[in-house]
């Protein structure tokens, strides 16, 4: 081995994700969870879809602003997604991950499938197509799905955007807020080993407890498991 390199195989971190509705609470969970895995010290990485990385962050301003409808609607806009999410995943995350990084982020694919693929009736051969290209085998080790009913949701929106206008999606129906939150729940029912669907109709606290329980029981047993056969 070279002088001064080290022999110390870095364990791949773990990848989750939080999927849900508009106000379902998730930016505020996910940070929760990334100060609890902190203090048991765990690198984290925290970020988001779309954007996370400095060329996706400008696509992110495009695609809000509602480019993709004006352009060709969900097909146009589920291109735009998938560019965004090609520059994350090989600049932001895969690295992180390679790096031993535990990486939190808000929305990923499933948001593609419940928003374009339920919601915009984009055919499954696109979006299965897109995501061969950005996340090839990436898949998440773990999404919490945050559940809370629709009026709810768009009413905690509401409140936390203030005075601002609503973006694209925010200012989608009621009707097609409640599809959402049936998309989400079947991909909970679908995919049973990768997905926990939380009701997050709570308060900060317990909802937070469950994120962490969920986090402990799927994923920090085996952690542990991992270190005691090192
Ligand atoms: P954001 O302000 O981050 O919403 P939230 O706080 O609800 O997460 O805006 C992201 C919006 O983009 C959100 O309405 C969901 C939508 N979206 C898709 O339609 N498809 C996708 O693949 C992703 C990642 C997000």
């Amino acid at each position: 081995m070279a002088k001064g390199t080290s022999n110390r195989t870095v364990t791949r971190g773990r990848f989750i994700t939080f999927e849900g509705g508009e106000g379902a609470g998730k930016s505020t969970q996910i940070k929760l969870l990334a100060e609890r895995l902190n203090a048991a010290r765990i690198r984290t990485l925290l970020t988001r879809e779309p954007g996370g990385s400095p060329g996706a962050e400008i696509m992110r301003h495009m695609i809000l602003s509602g480019i993709g409808a004006l352009i060709g609607g969900p097909e146009a806009e589920t291109l735009l997604f998938a560019a965004a999410r090609d520059d994350h995943v090989h600049t932001v995350i895969e690295p992180a991950l390679a790096q031993g990084f535990w990486v939190l982020c808000d929305r990923f694919s499933d948001s593609t499938r419940a928003y374009q693929g339920q919601m915009g009736e984009v055919a499954p051969a696109l979006l299965n197509a897109m995501q061969r290209v950005t996340i090839g085998d990436l898949k998440p080790d773990l999404t919490l799905i945050l559940d809370v009913p629709v009026e709810i949701g768009v009413k905690r929106a509401a409140t936390r955007r203030g005075t601002a206008a609503p973006d694209r999606f925010e200012a989608e129906s009621l009707e097609f807020h409640r599809r959402l939150r049936e998309a989400y729940r079947q991909i909970a029912v679908d995919e049973p080993q990768r997905c926990v669907l939380i009701d997050a109709n709570a308060k900060l606290k317990p909802v937070a407890a469950k994120v962490w329980a969920a986090v402990q029981q799927r994923l920090l047993s085996s952690k542990l498991n991992e270190v005691q056969h090192a």
